[in-house]
């Protein structure tokens, strides 16, 4: 006779996580499997590959289905998540799992806004998230995160100084904004400000991290490179807006990180103020700047579209308050910003376990 065990271990592998495209046994994904022939309870643990996973109500569906199928409809299937984020680490940042750049070849498309609220919306998913603003000639994220007077403290390890991140929304902060006066220029030169940058980064006391959001400054010079080279980020994330002349250099960004000697995978594209929307008229999507383009430009490099923001009052309003959109739950905003963190978050898994085919 088949034991019970059994029965349960083949009802399992019938589910598929279509991220992995295994089954979640031998992606090794479940984990202490229990069960009650008197009362008809299962319980199992899933271990996620992020915690901004998107799939939980599909795992709960797909695993009670086969679990009645295989063992008749008095069974109940109680799952408890957990989550280890795949990640790779980035050079020269073993605490960080992934580094990931937030680009566009583009000024003034929304980087800095998708930074910050996606880089919340992985938080409040239940992620270790840091922010690094890596727009050293222009600084936006104190503004953005109402941060404009913080002042980050000193710690020594090993006899060298290393600053300590901002915590706001739940997220490790870091800005050259924090170190420098708000209204004073900083007319960098190339190397310095590649130099400037890299100490920001390594000279910052980060703690352990799923995820190190990085807001670039635009275009795809010096400091994307450095960034890209000596770090390896584990990926970059294109933001552009509808308009022709936004997605000409969100592809120069594009093709930039796909050049040999820098090799940064490209996550996927966010259109961002993709449609104007307001609550007064909300079935109406105002396509004011064109349709699809960011869609468009995924499709002709074959790399994945990530997700559209409407272009609304509150993102100006909220942002120029410290308040971001992503925190609001009276309007779209919350849900479109963890829609595509949980969009993203896939995309990191999938690309990390094709790297690597493990979960640890
Ligand atoms: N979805 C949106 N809806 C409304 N306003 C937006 C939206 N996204 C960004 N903005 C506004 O557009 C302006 C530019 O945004 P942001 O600073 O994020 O762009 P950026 O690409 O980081 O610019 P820069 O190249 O200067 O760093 C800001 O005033 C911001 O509030
Ligand atoms: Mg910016």
């Amino acid at each position: 006779m088949v034991s019970r065990e059994a029965v349960i271990y083949d009802a399992l592998r019938t589910v598929i996580d279509p991220d992995l495209q295994q089954n979640i046994v031998d992606a090794g994904m479940v984990k202490g499997v229990a069960w009650n022939e008197e009362n008809g309870q299962l319980s199992l643990t899933l271990q996620l590959t992020t915690p901004a996973c998107p799939l939980k109500g599909y795992f709960e569906q797909q695993i009670g289905e086969a679990v009645r199928r295989a063992m008749g409809e008095r069974w109940e299937v109680k799952i408890d998540f957990r989550a280890h984020t795949l990640g790779a680490s980035a050079a020269h940042l073993p605490q960080v799992k992934n580094l990931l750049l937030i680009a566009s070849g583009k000024g003034g498309v929304g980087k800095s806004t998708v930074a910050v609220n996606l880089a919340i919306a992985l938080a409040q998913a239940g992620a270790r998230v840091g922010l690094l603003d890596a727009d050293i000639y222009g600084p936006s994220v104190p503004i953005l995160l109402g941060l404009e007077h913080a002042k980050p403290a000193v710690r020594e390890i090993d006899g060298r100084p290393y600053l300590i991140p901002i915590s706001k929304y739940g997220l490790s902060v870091m800005s050259l904004g924090f170190l420098v006066p708000p209204h004073q220029a900083t007319p960098w030169r190339g190397p310095m400000a590649s130099n400037t940058l890299r100490q920001l980064l390594t000279e910052t006391d980060w703690p352990e991290l799923d995820y190190l959001i990085v807001d670039m400054p635009p275009g795809t010079g010096d400091i994307q490179l450095t960034l890209a080279q000596q770090f390896r980020p584990q990926g970059a994330i294109i933001v552009t807006t509808p308009q022709k002349v936004a997605l000409a250099d969100a592809e120069k960004a594009l093709v930039m990180f796909q050049m040999p000697l820098v090799q940064v995978p490209v996550l996927g594209i966010i259109e961002n103020m993709a449609y104007f929307w307001t609550a007064d008229l909300p079935e109406r999507k105002f396509y004011i700047f064109g349709q699809n383009g960011g869609r468009m430009l995924a499709e002709k490099y074959d790399i994945p579209f990530l997700g559209e923001i409407p272009l609304l009052e509150e993102v100006v309003q909220r942002s120029d308050a410290g308040i971001p959109a992503a925190l609001s739950t009276e309007t779209p905003m919350a849900d479109v910003f963890s829609h595509l963190a949980g969009t993203l978050a896939r995309e990191v898994a999938r690309l990390a376990f094709a790297n690597t085919n493990t979960l640890s």
